[in-house]
Order: structure tokens, then C-alpha cells, then sequence
């Protein structure tokens, strides 16, 4: 996912350096990164909506679906083993992206995507040739290996790569990547689900293997980036690659930069105890709070479920991975328009214009379902304008996330981190964000089956939540130059306690090597 390193607004220099193929291959590759996390989050829900796969990996899952259509729907899909299927996946990251910050550090960035690109081209291998729900979840732990390492090293390479400033864009480009990667799993689902002969799922849990390809040959022709090779102490060598990187001879400015912060980041020694400094309050507070409560706004609900949701509140098959599809559509226009707006608007704006609208979806949907299905879960006959109108209020949802907390929950935190704490804070937020994904992905069939349609209540209580947050809290970082950042703890009404008298964080020039761990 998008992490730290890359720095919208700008300390006012301008280091020369075109858009060089070098630059051109790196965004391919780097949106590779984007695209598979996307895919293997897209890709789950669409096959567990498949009849022949869940005959295959989970029959009584399916044998609960084709039941007596008077049995409770919400309850159908029900399966603790069928959620391990989606959500291992994420554990699985959480545990690698610790490792993986070690390698990134110690043997360079290209290392780090290698072992990603290899272990994303094994688990989608295991899975498109599954024969057993071992085999299943062993590729979808694989495939999470895989994402620690890529989303590790991929969005770092990405920053140190791009000149200065293309950062800023490039940082939510690579967040309307993982949309892509979403709506691409979503349509070939829809597609591969028609093949006769039921083995479409193959295919979509298979074709995870092109992008680990691209992703894998990628990292073993591109160099290392000149920030690593001066950590690694090949300082001579990272000159010339900069030169060639850049296309420009006069590099020196930014070279003696990337020296020098490579020298301070050498003196952070210990950035996990500084994190817990009362200074740091605020920055923990935001490291913590921002992916909790992206994850609580329930869009993963919506990501990985969405056609098994569809099906569950009575669409068929075919409606529901097209619905999947719809929503797809809609994540990536909408984060489009948040790429547009950002630096316009400002973040605060639009976290609590996407706050507002995401309550108003949440409650309409729950009305919708509440009043169809009930609480025993039976919906009779359902006309057509229902369909019509959970699908709308559910892509009007998406939009607000997809403006909001989705590219802002990546954003927000890459900028305001100091680099004396930037590797410590950035791991704490990535660590959070994939607890709570997989806490979701784990428990939403448990809890559509038992709080039925409140479950979109329990997520509206929490945008109202973090809406409040953001309005109190967090204070509006748009056009402000990393360097300059502390001034904006210093002026707020609430952390300005923690961080009075102290001096200015950071430094522009530092953030060039910022580590993420
Ligand atoms: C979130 C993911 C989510 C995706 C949806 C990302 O920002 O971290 O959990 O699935 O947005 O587009």
C-alpha cells in the first residue's frame, strides 16, 4: 500500500530529472505491486459466490444456499473455514511486512519485490490448481507473504525512484491501482464464472500469476534505487545510477541530499521508543486511529463480499457478480476524483464530506434490507426497485470511501510522520490496517448472520465516530511542506500540549531517504 517516503507539498527545491524510461518501467512495475493486492482483494468474494467452488471447498455452504429459499438468508454464507479462505491472507501480510522491512533495509529494495513477485507467482499457483481447502488457504497465505513484501518495498522503490515531484500523485496512484487491481479481479469473476464446466474459478485465483510475473522479472531488471546503495554504502556507484536515472549530469544537489539523510537516518536509533515519547502523541494517536478507522468504515465488507452480499439479499449469481462489477466501477472513477481534489479541497473536507455521505448510504441500506428481509430473514418475492436502490445507495457509498478514506487513509499518515519516527509509525499504521482487515474479513458473514441488517448500523456508528475524529483531531495538512509540519501540532487546540516548545520535525531534505522501516 502507499507508505511513507513520499512527500506531497515540497520544501521548495527543485532537483533537476526528467520522466526517463527508467522512471516509466518503475511505474509499471510499481502499479503491478498496487494491482495484485487490489486483485487478491477482489478475487475471494467473487469465487465464493461461485456454485462449483463452494460444491468443491464448501459443501455445506452450499448445500445452506440452494436450500428452501424460507430459510434465513443472512445466515447462508456462515462458514468460519469459508472466511479463513479470504482473511489468512491478511494475517499472512502482517506477519511477512515485519520481516520484509528488515530485508528491504539490509539487502535492498529489488530483494524485497523479488521475494514478493515469487511468492505471489507460488500462491497463485497453489490456488488455481487447488484440490482441497488446505491448498486453498496455503496460496492465500502465500499470496499474503507476498503482499508484506511487495507492499513493503514496492511503494519505497516508487518514491526513491520518482523525481521529487511526482511523489505526491504517484503516492495515490498507486491506491487507484489497487482499485484497478479490485475491478479487474471483479469483471474477470463475472466472466470466468459462465465457463461450462464450473472450473472459472481456476482461472480467477490462477491469473493472479501474470502480475507476480511482471512484478518478478521487473525486480531482477531494474536497478536498486540510489538511496539504498548508499545505505548499503555504495556511494560511488549510486551517483552514476542517479545520473542515469534522472537523465541529467547535475545531480549533485540531490545527491549530497540523499547522503546526508542517509547519514541522519543512520542516527535514529531507536524509533520505536521515540514513538512512545509524550511529543509523539499525537503522530501515535494517528498511526493507530487512521487505519482502525478506515477499516471500520466497512468498505472491506463491500470489497471482498460484495457479490456474496448481493446474492445473500436475494440478487442471482449473475446479478451479483455484475453488481460487484458496478461497485468496482465506481471505486476507481472516485478515486480519480480524489487524486483531482486533494490538493485542492484539502483532506478534511473531504474525509467529512465522504463521512456524511457514507452515514447516509449506511442507513438508507440498512432500511432497505431491514424492511425486506427482516429479522428472520425471509424476504418473499423481491421487486426490481429494491435492487435498484441498494445497489445505487451502495456505489454512493463506495464513491465517499473512494474519496476519502481510502486514497486519504494511505496519504494522511505518509505525510505527517517526522523521519526520526517515520519507520516505527509507518509500520504501526500498516500493521494496524492489516489487523483490522483481517478482523473484518473474519467476522462480517458471523455478524450479518447475527445482527442481520443492523450490521450497517454498527459501521454507521463508526463513521459518525471518525467523522468526530477528524473534525476535533486532525488538523488539515494539505499544502504544507513536510518539514514544516510540526507547526501544525504546535497550533492545534488539543495536541498543541503534547508538542509545545519544541523545535520544528524533521527535515525536507531527510524525507528523500525516509526509511519505512
Ligand atoms: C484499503 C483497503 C480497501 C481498498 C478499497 C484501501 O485503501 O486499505 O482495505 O480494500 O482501499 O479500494
Amino acid at each position: 500500500m502507499p507508505a511513507a517516503g513520499i512527500a506531497p507539498g515540497g520544501s521548495g527545491k527543485e532537483y533537476p530529472g526528467n520522466l526517463t524510461p527508467f522512471v516509466t518501467v518503475t511505474c509499471v512495475v510499481a502499479a503491478m505491486g498496487g494491482l495484485i493486492f487490489g486483485y487478491d482483494i477482489g478475487i475471494s468474494g467473487g469465487v465464493t459466490s461461485m456454485d462449483s467452488f463452494l460444491l468443491k471447498f464448501f459443501p455445506s455452504v452450499y448445500r445452506k444456499k440452494h436450500a428452501d429459499d424460507t430459510v434465513n438468508q443472512y445466515c447462508q454464507y456462515d462458514s468460519q473455514t469459508l472466511t479463513m479462505f479470504t482473511s489468512s491472507l491478511y494475517l499472512a501480510a502482517l506477519l511477512s511486512s515485519i520481516v520484509a522491512s528488515t530485508v528491504t533495509r539490509v539487502f535492498g529494495r529489488k530483494l524485497s519485490m523479488l521475494f514478493g513477485g515469487l511468492l505471489f507467482f507460488a500462491g497463485a499457483l497453489v490456488n488455481g490448481f487447488a484440490q482441497a481447502v488446505w491448498m486453498l488457504i496455503l496460496g492465500r497465505i502465500l499470496l499474503g507473504f507476498g503482499i508484506g513484501f511487495a507492499n513493503q518495498s514496492v511503494p519505497l522503490y516508487l518514491s526513491e525512484m520518482a523525481p521529487y515531484r511526482y511523489r505526491g500523485s504517484l503516492n495515490i496512484g498507486f491506491q487507484l491501482s489497487i482499485t484497478v487491481g479490485i475491478l479487474v479481479a471483479n469483471v474477470l469473476n463475472f466472466f470466468f464464472n459462465k465457463i461450462k464446466g464450473g472450473w472459472g474459478w481456476r482461472l480467477s485465483l490462477g491469473g493472479a500469476m501474470v502480475p507476480a510475473l511482471i512484478i518478478t522479472i521487473g525486480s531482477l531488471v531494474l536497478p536498486d534505487t540510489p538511496n539504498s546503495m548508499i545505505e548499503r554504502g555504495q556511494t560511488e556507484e549510486a551517483k552514476t545510477k542517479l545520473q542515469r536515472i534522472r537523465g541529467v549530469e547535475d545531480v549533485d544537489e540531490e545527491f549530497d541530499d540523499l547522503v546526508a539523510a542517509s547519514a541522519q537516518s543512520k542516527l535514529v536509533e531507536h524509533p520505536w521508543t521515540n514513538l512512545l515519547q509524550r511529543k509523539y502523541r499525537p503522530h501515535l494517536a494517528m498511526a493507530v486511529c487512521i487505519p482502525f478507522f478506515q477499516q471500520l468504515t466497512g468498505i472491506n465488507v463491500i470489497m471482498f463480499y460484495a457479490p456474496v452480499l448481493f446474492n445473500s439479499i436475494g440478487f442471482g449469481d449473475d446479478a451479483a457478480l455484475m453488481s460487484a462489477v458496478i461497485t468496482g466501477i465506481v471505486n476507481v472513477c472516485a478515486t480519480m476524483v480524489s487524486i483531482y481534489g486533494v490538493d485542492k479541497w484539502g483532506r478534511r473536507f473531504l474525509f467529512l464530506e465522504g463521512g456524511v455521505q457514507m452515514l447516509i448510504c449506511q442507513v438508507v441500506v440498512a432500511a432497505c434490507i431491514g424492511a425486506k428481509f427482516g429479522i428472520d430473514g425471509n424476504p418473499g418475492d423481491l421487486p426490481k426497485w429494491y435492487s435498484i436502490i441498494v445497489v445505487l445507495f451502495i456505489c454512493i457509498y463506495v464513491a465517499g470511501f473512494a474519496w476519502s478514506w481510502g486514497p486519504l487513509g494511505w496519504l494522511v499518515p505518509s505525510e505527517i510522520f517526522p523521519l526520526e519516527i517515520r519507520s516505527a509509525a509507518q509500520s504501526v499504521n500498516v500493521s494496524v490496517n492489516m489487523i483490522f482487515t483481517f478482523a473484518v474479513a473474519q467476522i462480517f458473514l458471523m455478524m450479518l448472520c447475527h445482527l442481520k441488517f443492523g450490521l450497517f448500523l454498527f459501521f454507521a456508528f463508526f463513521v459518525v465516530v471518525m467523522s468526530i475524529f477528524v473534525y476535533f483531531f486532525l488538523p488539515e495538512t494539505k499544502g504544507i511542506p513536510i518539514e514544516e509540519m510540526g507547526q501544525v501540532w504546535r497550533s492545534h487546540w488539543y495536541w498543541s500540549r503534547f508538542v509545545e516548545a519544541e523545535a520544528g520535525h524533521g527535515n525536507g531534505n531527510m524525507e528523500m531517504a525516509a526509511k519505512v522501516v
